[in-house]
C-alpha cells in the first residue's frame, strides 16, 4: 500500500532534482560575444598606444580584462583568417588557402566556400546546448552546387541565427567610392570594349562612306566580339552589387542590393537584440562588424568629429558601437557571466587610401607591413581583449604570443565540451588569461600569404621573456633559403 504512493513521490523528487542539476549546470555555463572589427589596425585603438583616436569603450573593455599584445591573425586576409578563427586551424588545413593571387571569395556566386565537413566553434556549442548568432559579415561562401544550396552558409556552420553580410562590404558596393574586385581586369575589359567599339564604328562610317571597301566578314565577327566583350564586362562587374553587396537573415535574402547608409544601426540593433532574447540561456553571439573596410560609412553623429578624417569618424564610430554592446550585457546583468573578446581579423589595409582625407586603410602602429602581408607583423598582429568580470582580473596584460585560432579551443573548454576533435592549431587560453600560466603553449606560429609560407614565429621552450618582443625570433622563408643558398651553392 504505501508503496504504491512512494515510488511515484521518490521519482518526482528524484526527477526535480535531476532538472534542478541539469539547469544549474546549463546556467554555469558562460556566454560568449565576440566583436570582430574588419581590417582594424592594432594602432587605431587607444590603449594600444593611440592617443589622437578616442576609443573610450575598447579602452574601458581592456581596463576591465586582460590586453595582448602579441595576438597574431592566421592570415593577413579576411576568408582565410576568418576561417581560421572560427575552425581553430589553419586555413590551410581545410582547404581555404588560395594557391593564385586572389586570396579571398570574391563573388558570391562562386562556388568556394568553407567545406561543409568543417567543424566551427559555433557548431561545437550548439551542441552543448548554446543559442549561437553571427551578425555581420561571413564572407566563406554561400553555394555548392547551385543557388540555393546554401551549403557554406552560417546556418550549416552551427550559428542558428543569420543576419548581415554573406559576402563582405567592399568599395563596388556604393557607386563613386571606386572598385575592390579584379580592379585591373574591370579596367582593361573595359578598355578593350571600347576599342573594339570604336574601331566597329569607324569600319561601318568608312564602309558607308565608300571610302575603302570593308568587308562584311570582317564587321559582323567584330560586332560579335563587341557584343561579346561588354557582355563579360557588363555583366559580373556592373552587376556587382546586386549580386554581392545582399543582406540576408538566415536564408532569405533581405537587401539587394544592401543600403549601406543604415548599416551600421541596423547591425547593432540585431546584435543588441539577439543578447536580449538570449539572456536567460548560454548563447554565444559573433558579432562581425562591417567597419572599417572601404567603403567608409558617413553617419552623421560621426562625420567631421575626429582627428583623423573619415577614416578616424568610422574607428569612433565603432567604438561606439562596442560601447553599445558592453552596455547591453552590463544592463541585463550578465557581465559577470559573459566573454566578451574584442579583435580584428587582421592588419590595417596600408595601400587603401580615402581620396577626401587622404587617411589610409588601417594604422598598424610600430609593425611593418598590414593586409595582404603575412610574412610583416603589421599584417597579422591585432588587438585582442578579453573582459569577464569576476573571472579576469582587470588590468591584466598578457605579452605571450597567442593566436586568433585559440578562440575555438578556449570555448570549447569554458562550455565543457570534451568530445574528441580534429588537430587543433589553437590552445585553450584560460591559463593565460587567469595568470594560472606564465608562458603561451605556441612554441611555432607559421605565418601564411595563401598556402605560401612566408615566415614562421618561434617561441623556444624555457626561454626568458622580455616583453619588446626580442625572445620570439621571427625570419622570413625567403631568408632562410637565401642562407641555405649561400652555404650550399647550387
Ligand atoms: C592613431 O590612429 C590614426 C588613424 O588610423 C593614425 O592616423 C594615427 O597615426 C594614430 N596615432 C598614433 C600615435 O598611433
Amino acid at each position: 500500500m504505501r508503496s504504491a504512493w512512494l515510488a511515484p513521490l521518490l521519482l518526482s523528487l528524484l526527477l526535480t532534482a535531476g532538472g534542478c542539476v541539469a539547469g544549474e549546470e546549463a546556467s554555469n555555463k558562460p556566454n560568449f560575444v565576440l566583436m570582430m572589427v574588419d581590417d582594424l589596425g592594432i594602432g587605431d585603438v587607444g590603449c594600444y598606444g593611440n592617443d589622437t583616436i578616442r576609443t573610450p569603450n575598447i579602452d574601458r573593455l581592456a581596463s576591465e580584462g586582460v590586453k595582448l599584445t602579441q595576438h597574431i591573425a592566421a592570415a593577413p586576409l579576411c576568408t582565410p583568417s576568418r576561417s581560421a578563427f572560427i575552425t581553430g586551424r589553419y586555413a590551410l588545413r581545410s582547404g581555404m588557402g588560395s594557391t593564385g593571387r586572389v586570396q579571398v571569395v570574391l563573388f558570391l556566386a562562386g562556388s568556394g566556400g568553407l567545406p561543409p565537413s568543417e567543424t566551427t566553434f559555433a557548431k561545437r556549442l550548439q551542441q552543448q546546448g548554446y543559442t549561437t548568432g553571427l551578425v555581420g559579415k561571413w564572407h566563406l561562401g554561400v553555394n555548392c552546387e547551385y543557388r540555393g544550396d546554401h551549403c557554406h552558409h552560417p546556418n550549416q556552420h552551427g550559428f542558428s541565427y543569420f543576419y548581415g553580410l554573406p559576402f563582405t562590404l567592399f568599395n563596388d558596393c556604393v557607386p563613386g567610392e571606386g572598385r575592390d574586385v579584379l580592379a585591373d581586369l574591370q579596367e582593361t575589359l573595359e578598355q578593350l570594349t571600347m576599342v573594339l567599339g570604336v574601331g566597329l564604328v569607324t569600319l561601318v562610317c568608312v564602309r558607308l562612306c565608300g571610302l575603302f571597301e570593308v568587308s562584311l566578314w570582317l564587321l559582323v565577327p567584330l560586332f560579335f566580339l563587341c557584343i561579346l566583350a561588354t557582355a563579360v564586362w557588363y555583366v559580373p562587374f556592373i552587376l556587382l552589387p546586386t549580386w554581392n553587396c545582399i543582406i540576408m537573415r538566415n536564408q532569405e535574402v533581405i537587401e539587394q542590393p544592401m543600403t549601406v547608409e543604415t548599416l551600421p544601426q541596423r547591425l547593432l540593433g540585431e546584435a543588441q537584440n539577439f543578447i536580449k532574447r538570449n539572456a536567460d540561456h548560454p548563447f554565444l553571439l559573433f558579432f562581425s562588424l562591417a567597419h572599417i573596410h572601404t567603403p567608409m560609412f558617413k553617419t552623421p553623429a560621426f562625420a567631421g568629429k575626429s582627428r583623423h578624417g573619415r577614416y578616424g569618424d568610422n574607428l569612433e564610430e565603432v567604438d561606439w558601437i562596442i560601447g553599445k554592446i558592453t552596455e547591453t550585457v552590463d544592463s541585463l546583468g550578465l557581465a559577470s557571466n559573459t566573454l566578451m573578446y574584442f579583435a580584428s581579423d587582421h592588419g590595417g589595409h596600408l595601400e587603401d587610401s580615402d581620396l577626401q582625407t587622404g587617411q589610409k586603410g588601417g594604422w598598424n602602429g610600430i609593425y611593418k607591413g598590414g593586409k595582404a602581408m603575412g610574412g610583416w607583423e603589421g599584417g597579422i598582429r591585432v588587438p585582442g581583449i578579453f573582459r569577464w568580470p569576476g573571472r579576469l582580473a582587470a588590468g591584466k596584460v598578457v605579452d605571450e604570443p597567442t593566436s586568433l585560432m585559440d578562440l575555438y579551443p578556449t570555448l570549447k573548454y569554458l562550455a565543457k565540451d570534451t568530445q574528441p576533435d580534429r588537430q587543433l592549431d589553437g590552445y585553450n587560453l584560460m591559463p593565460l588569461l587567469e595568470g594560472k600560466a606564465a608562458r603561451s603553449e605556441h612554441e611555432f606560429m607559421f605565418h601564411y600569404c595563401g598556402i605560401y609560407l612566408n615566415a614562421v614565429r618561434w617561441h623556444p621552450p624555457g626561454s626568458k621573456f622580455t616583453p619588446v618582443d626580442t625572445e620570439c625570433i621571427y625570419f622570413s622563408i625567403r631568408q632562410i633559403y637565401v642562407t641555405f643558398l649561400w652555404y650550399f651553392p647550387a
